[in-house]
């Protein structure tokens, strides 16, 4: 028996429109697509826990909408006929100023999980950083992708030894930044999950502390580790601490106001991640676009200012450089692509992206990342 299939207007085999909900043969155009073949494929307690956003959702859906109250000022006859997307991120260059943001568990949305994500990432030559949380230990996923440019995210333990131990580690095995996430004193409270009463599946673990957390393991879990791992009592005294055990970059991950950039200038990192943790940690907290701009101008390019949450286009990637991140971030999208097809579905995440900037610059008149500047943005509307 043949089903008509509204979107591609054609019958098919009740196999072929099973196939991902999404007509097979129906091609893979926006990250929407990806999250579409996500959602219809991931079990519901893996969706609901990659889709999360802390209570009521608010600073997670405003990271998307915030982009689309911005508008641009495209200029016109500026000879387009070749574009370049190439940066640079901490001295190193990437194709395009798209990287992979830290987020956990991606064996849950594809089997070869951090692997995959790694080799997309060495393949698009450009930035990934690696979550602590992640479901391959970071020597797997170095072996897997060995000239992938990777930064190591990072959280404090109470017991500093583990987390002086981790960074000696990714330290050897040639990360070239540390990411230190700040806006995780305590887990936010994500409904869904406490409703699904989330848990890692038994076959999976958080590999990077196989074996560390044993003895505890009759307690409370969160996420994978024992509760009460995370050391609520991190200051900016801790910065100093971490510059004490390593020589790599330290880049903050989780500011969002002018005093705190001035604090993370002054305490003398490298760079700042611009980022609400995708809205799953304080709700009610700005949408990250809008915090960009009052950071880069307190930074005064001292340091390099980074942007993630709700990156969805390439035209949301040429408004965030306009607004003067050097680079920005995607998370949940290259999950998306792993739960469709692995390594692959991360290439085709990243590659749709860089071709829309690619668009978008053009677009706009700007033939390569340093023409892109606060002129192309339409303030008055703001
Ligand atoms: C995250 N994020 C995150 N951040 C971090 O520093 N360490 C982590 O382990 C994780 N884990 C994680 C898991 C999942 C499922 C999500 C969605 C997010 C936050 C992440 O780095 C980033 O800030 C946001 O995901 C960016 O927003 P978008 O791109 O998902 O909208």
């Amino acid at each position: 028996m043949q089903f008509f299939c509204s979107k591609l207007g054609k019958t098919m085999s009740p196999e072929r429109l099973r196939e991902g909900g999404r007509c097979a043969d129906m091609a893979m155009v926006c990250l929407t697509d990806f999250e579409e073949y996500a959602k219809e494929h991931l079990s519901k307690a893996t969706w609901d826990y990659y889709a999360a956003g802390a209570d009521e959702c608010c600073t997670r859906d405003d990271n998307l909408l915030a982009y689309k109250r911005i508008r641009l000022r495209p200029r016109i006859l500026r000879d387009v006929s070749v574009s370049d997307t190439r940066t640079t991120v901490q001295g190193t260059e990437i194709s395009f100023p798209v990287g992979i943001a830290p987020t956990a568990f991606h064996c849950l949305a594809w089997h070869e999980g951090e692997v995959a994500t790694a080799r997309a990432t060495e393949a698009l030559n450009t930035c990934y950083i690696t979550s602590t949380y992640s479901t391959c230990s970071v020597e797997e996923i170095v072996a897997a992708a060995p000239n992938g440019y990777r930064w190591f995210q990072l959280y404090v333990y109470r017991d500093r030894k583990l987390s002086e131990q981790i960074v000696h580690r990714v330290e050897g095995l040639g990360y070239k930044a540390l990411v230190l996430t700040v806006d995780v004193p305590y887990t936010g409270k994500r409904r869904d999950d406490i409703r699904n009463q989330f848990k890692l599946p038994p076959h999976l673990k958080v590999k990077n502390f196989d074996g560390v957390f044993q003895q505890e393991t009759a307690g409370p879990e969160e996420y994978g580790i024992p509760a009460n791992t995370l050391d609520p009592s991190i200051s900016w005294k801790d910065v100093y601490w971490l510059q004490s055990i390593t020589r790599l970059p330290i880049i903050i991950k989780g500011i969002l106001t002018k005093e705190d950039a001035e604090l993370a200038v002054e305490h003398g990192v490298q760079g700042i991640i611009v980022s609400n943790h995708g809205g799953r940690q304080l709700d009610g907290g700005p949408a990250s676009i809008d915090a960009l701009s009052e950071i880069v101008e307190t930074v005064q390019g001292r340091i390099e200012v980074y942007v993630d949450g709700g990156i969805r286009t390439g035209s949301d990637v040429l408004k965030a450089l306009a607004l003067g991140a050097k680079c920005v971030f995607i998370g949940r999208p290259a999950v998306w692509g792993l739960a469709y097809k692995g390594e692959e579905g991360v290439r085709e995440v990243l590659q749709i992206l860089n071709d829309e900037f690619r668009l978008s610059m053009a677009l706009s008149g700007c033939r390569n990342v340093a023409e892109i500047n606060r002129n192309l943005i339409q303030f008055s509307r703001l």
